[in-house]
């Protein structure tokens, strides 16, 4: 057996006996005025090389960091020729001895800059001969085009960003596992092929070859498998879980993504709200070093939407949306008293100095503002501006309809002062509040109500309970899950006879709960359904008759009948949390190899077409025309 003879570092920890031979002995950016005089032998990148006067400065990076390597003619005609010609980005060895640098010379901004080392020797491992697209050094801050960094994404991870972020990433996951395990949690793994689980966008399908016709679902979250697990009597279970969803994908969505994924038995909601928030303040306190104060606040899905417009409200500013739905029902202002009439509400939200800082270039058709409500849904922005003395003063028609009482009334409501202004939603409430919702969000930023500064303060956490159990689907005219269809009723909702369950579904309360972070939302969860008559309820609520509820849930259902205990759970989005925990606006580079917005890899250029010979072996048969064939 090979002894270790000494310990200098993690990069060249162990020494063995003579037949194994170093590639390094310590990371670059590890070398501090202590180890002056000692010899080191360094692997890594060349960052950069400089020339100057005959004497040539290389930065060798590693993970470490980065320190500068000095070739002096002095040491050998050959190593300085060999100095010369490299290029950066080459993997090179140095042998050399640590000395300290010329007081002028001392690199404050460096870690290492109190050091150089003198090289003796120099080996390039690997010589760079294709074009380096992009610098990598630590240098370099210009930003690089997105489309290039995941085209060669090899090199982007190299950079000083990506590195922390991946780093930051390991961190979190790991404060996370040694938390649960702590808590008596195991880990188990479930299974990536399987059957569709509703949690409410796509699947990514896999044929089976062997069982001709029929096909695989990619997990959108392992939910049924970690219920089961329940069953099978493992009581905690988490995973950090690789879940799939073809969706429309923004900064916050990847259709590939990783649940931190939790599932308990025998612990009440509050139990595991309690258990949860613990979880996250050893994640803050461990990555970022900041201590959260729990409990966090609770705050219903009703007064969400009402205050807000959404269920992940950004706490961090005020701008809430207020109802002012019967102070205008019968003014003579079709649009507000219409909207009404026809069963929506009318909303608004007063922004401070609104009046100075927002014009009616962009309020009205054609400007930003408008234009975010009109995302929204919305098909205008009525607006007031509060001149002087309170007077209100608008685009004519809400301003005439308004009486004297009326127009003081709205001025309390809104709490809008001079120099305010208020910004009106009408129509279906749906729509007004996710228009409002959006222009609160873009206000926000356009008005800089958030501020980099006292983001430390802001980390404004926050549990959205009691969620209705289904919303109505429109298009479909059935009601559907609003979470997914295994959460639990409330049971004072439910009420105790069997024989009302299904008559109190419809309106009742789930026993659901999501932790929104700052307008994001970092993870949701439920007490489960346990009782296997309720959940039939429930699905067929949705719309599943018996034969389609036993067709794909007869697993679960028979489960539920053989001993299902109570149990509960929650999964977070962990490339969310790194994402903030990162100050990253996207949770692209969060993640090693992202997809794009067009769900593909710039990298691999996966998806990607496949051969006839393969479509035939699986079954399946392709109906894509190309468009100019
Ligand atoms: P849910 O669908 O709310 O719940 O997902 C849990 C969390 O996963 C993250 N998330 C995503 N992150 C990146 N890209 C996506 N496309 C994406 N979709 C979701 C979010 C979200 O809060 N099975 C349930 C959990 C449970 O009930 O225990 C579930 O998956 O941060």
């Amino acid at each position: 057996m090979r002894k270790p003879t000494s310990q200098i570092s993690p990069y060249g920890k162990l020494r063995f006996e003579p037949e194994i031979i170093p590639m390094r002995s310590n990371g670059c950016g590890e070398l501090r005025s202590s180890h002056i005089a000692s010899k080191v032998l360094l692997s890594g990148w060349v960052d950069r090389c400089r020339d100057h006067g005959g004497v040539i400065f290389i930065d060798l990076r590693d993970r470490s960091g980065t320190v500068q390597i000095t070739v002096d003619p002095d040491q050998g005609s050959t190593l300085f020729a060999l100095a010369e010609s490299l290029r950066n980005e080459s993997v090179i060895q140095i042998k050399g001895i640590v000395r300290s640098r010329p007081s002028d010379a001392i690199n404050k901004k460096l870690a290492t800059g109190e050091v150089e080392v003198l090289a003796n020797d120099l080996n390039v491992l690997n010589s760079v001969r294709g074009n380096i697209p992009f610098s990598v050094s630590i240098h370099d801050e210009e930003p690089i085009k997105e489309e290039l960094r995941l085209r060669h994404r090899y090199l982007d991870l190299r950079r000083e960003r990506m590195q922390q972020n991946l780093y930051l990433r390991h961190k979190t996951i790991k404060t996370a596992r040694d938390f649960l395990n702590k808590q008596d949690f195991i880990e188990v793994e479930t299974p990536i092929l399987t059957r569709s689980t509703p949690e409410g966008a796509r699947d990514y399908l896999v044929p089976s070859r062997v069982c001709e016709g029929d096909w695989f679902a990619l997990p959108q979250s392992p939910q049924l498998f970690k219920q089961l697990i329940m069953v099978g009597g493992l009581e905690r279970y988490y995973q950090v879980a690789r879940c799939f969803r073809d969706e429309d994908l923004r900064s916050d969505r990847q259709p590939e993504f990783t649940q931190l994924d939790i599932e308990t038995s025998f612990m009440s909601q509050e139990e595991i709200l309690e258990l949860n928030e613990k979880l996250i303040a050893k994640i803050w306190k461990e990555v970022k070093g900041v201590k959260l104060n729990i409990p966090f606040p609770k705050m219903t899905w009703k007064e969400a939407m009402s205050r807000f417009g959404t269920d992940r409200p950004d706490t961090r500013f005020g701008m809430e949306l207020v109802d002012v739905s019967d102070l205008v029902k019968d003014i003579g202002f079709k649009v507000f008293s219409g909207a009404i009439k026809a069963g929506g509400s009318v909303k608004c939200i007063t922004v401070k100095g609104g009046n100075n800082s927002l014009s009616n270039v962009r309020i009205k058709p054609g400007g930003d503002v408008f234009s975010e409500a009109q995302k929204g849904g919305a098909g205008g922005l009525a607006f007031i501006r509060v001149r002087d003395k309170g007077e209100i003063d608008t685009i004519g028609a809400i301003k005439d309809s308004l009486n004297e009482n009326q127009k003081k009334e709205l001025l309390e409501k809104t709490q809008a002062e001079v120099g305010d202004l208020i910004l009106f939603g009408a129509g279906d409430t749906n729509i007004v509040n996710k228009t409002l919702d959006r222009v609160r969000q873009f206000l926000a930023r356009e008005l800089k109500l958030i501020t980099k500064q006292n983001e430390k303060d802001n980390w404004n956490f926050l549990w959205i309970i009691d969620f209705p159990m289904f919303e109505f689907n429109s298009e479909e005219n059935r009601l559907e899950a609003l979470h997914h269809p295994f959460c639990a009723p409330n049971e004072e909702d439910l009420g105790d006879d069997p024989e009302d369950w299904k008559k109190n579904l419809p309106q009742s309360r789930a026993q659901a709960y999501d932790l929104v972070l700052n307008g994001l939302e970092l993870g949701g969860g439920s007490i489960r359904i346990h009782d296997s008559e309720l959940q039939k309820h429930v699905l067929e609520t949705i719309g599943l008759s018996i034969d389609q509820a036993k067709d794909e849930f007869g697993f679960l259902i028979d489960a539920l009948d053989m001993g299902a205990p109570p149990h509960g759970g929650i999964a977070f989005g962990v490339d969310r949390i790194v994402m903030l925990l990162a100050g990253e606006e996207s949770i692209r580079d969060t993640i090693a190899f992202p997809k794009t917005q067009q769900a593909r890899c710039l990298m691999t250029q996966a998806p990607s077409e496949v051969s006839e010979s393969q479509l035939k072996e699986l079954h399946v048969k392709s109906t894509w025309i190309e468009e100019d064939s």
